[in-house]
């Protein structure tokens, strides 16, 4: 008796697997996000992510230039502002680090990519929330969704071509379209951070933007333990006019993002975060995991389990080993 069936007919040349691959990850699927700082002099490492840094004003312009060029199919901008304040001003202030830094980027590469801001109040507060609190401390959604306009405005005001709002407020995606059509700017889009939850995987971000949160985020972000509500989260931002939807973070919640991917009419994307960047940096740095097979398979994982983009800090690098 000779197995009837064998797989192993189709792995036998690397031609022969090339022909069969489902799954292919392409530089333009990529965004890269990147740290601008206000007042920095010289770029500065993150020492939770080695090899990401955060920009000043001019190396954010030639490194954004760099990776348009090594071919991602987009940029995604945080702000880390040198003055903070409970209502997060410095993000709607055309001076603030934030929209300084999409102007320079619009000038410099005009459409040439997808110029994405972070539309959320969490860089710019002083006690870390993503949103502006009430009297008694909790947030206040219903005034966060004010400033999440003014916000969104701003950012389309200075260049964004996409805001990204990740604040996980209820109504966020009707408010902030409602305001970007009511400024003229019918064309910003949203990419709304649909799916988001409450992960202990922020960590490195959260020295990244050199985030001042005291406590959690479990008020408005999701519970790991659930899925179910991942998918009404991804309805009402589809209803409420979402031109993309994204899973956060993706390695761990690959269940989800392909959930979401089988049931969205508009590109799905997920987010490969600093804790995921940080743990194969972490082991490729003990010589645990191989890191260039690391990365790319990783990535590969979450284009197979649905997503159209792919947030990640690897973005230049990968699309560099791609076009190989
Ligand atoms: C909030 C925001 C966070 C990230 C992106 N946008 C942090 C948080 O929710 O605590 C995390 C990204 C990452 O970990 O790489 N503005």
């Amino acid at each position: 008796m000779y197995p009837l069936h064998r797989p192993r007919r189709l792995r036998t040349t690397p031609a022969m697997r090339r022909l069969v691959s489902e799954t292919e990850v392409r530089p333009r699927q990529l965004v890269l996000p990147m740290f601008v700082k206000e007042g920095l002099t010289e770029p500065s490492e993150i020492s939770s992510m080695p090899g990401v840094l955060q920009h000043t004003r001019d190396s954010l312009r030639k490194a954004a230039v760099e990776a348009v060029q090594a071919g991602v199919g987009g940029l995604m901008l945080f702000g880390v502002p040198a003055e903070r304040d409970a209502v997060g001003s410095a993000g709607t202030d055309p001076d603030g680090v934030l929209n300084v830094a999409l102007n320079d980027l619009r000038a410099e590469l005009g459409d040439s990519t997808v110029l994405m801001s972070d539309c959320c109040l969490d860089e710019f507060t002083d006690h870390g929330h993503c949103g502006v609190l009430a009297a008694d401390g909790t947030v206040d959604n219903d005034a966060t969704l004010q400033a999440y306009g003014e916000l969104a405005v701003a950012q389309a005001r200075a260049g964004a071509h996409v805001v990204g709002p990740s604040g996980m407020m209820d109504g966020q995606i009707a408010f902030i379209r409602n305001a970007l059509d009511a400024a003229g700017f019918t064309d910003t889009g949203i990419l709304a951070y649909a799916v988001k939850y409450a992960s202990a995987f922020y960590g490195p971000f959260r020295e990244a933007v050199e985030s001042q949160l005291a406590g959690d985020r479990k008020t408005y972000q999701q519970d790991p333990a659930n899925a179910r509500e991942a998918m009404r989260e991804v309805q009402l931002d589809l209803a409420e006019g979402a031109d993309m939807v994204m899973v956060k973070p993706a390695l761990l919640y690959l269940d989800v993002l392909r959930a979401v991917a089988e049931v969205s009419d508009v590109p799905v994307a997920a987010y490969q975060i600093s804790g995921e960047y940080a743990m194969i940096e972490a082991a490729a740095r003990n010589g645990w995991l191989d890191r260039e097979r690391s990365i790319l398979e990783s990535l590969t994982s979450i284009r197979r389990a649905g997503a159209d983009i792919v947030l990640t800090y690897w973005a230049v690098e990968a699309a560099r080993w791609l076009d190989r």
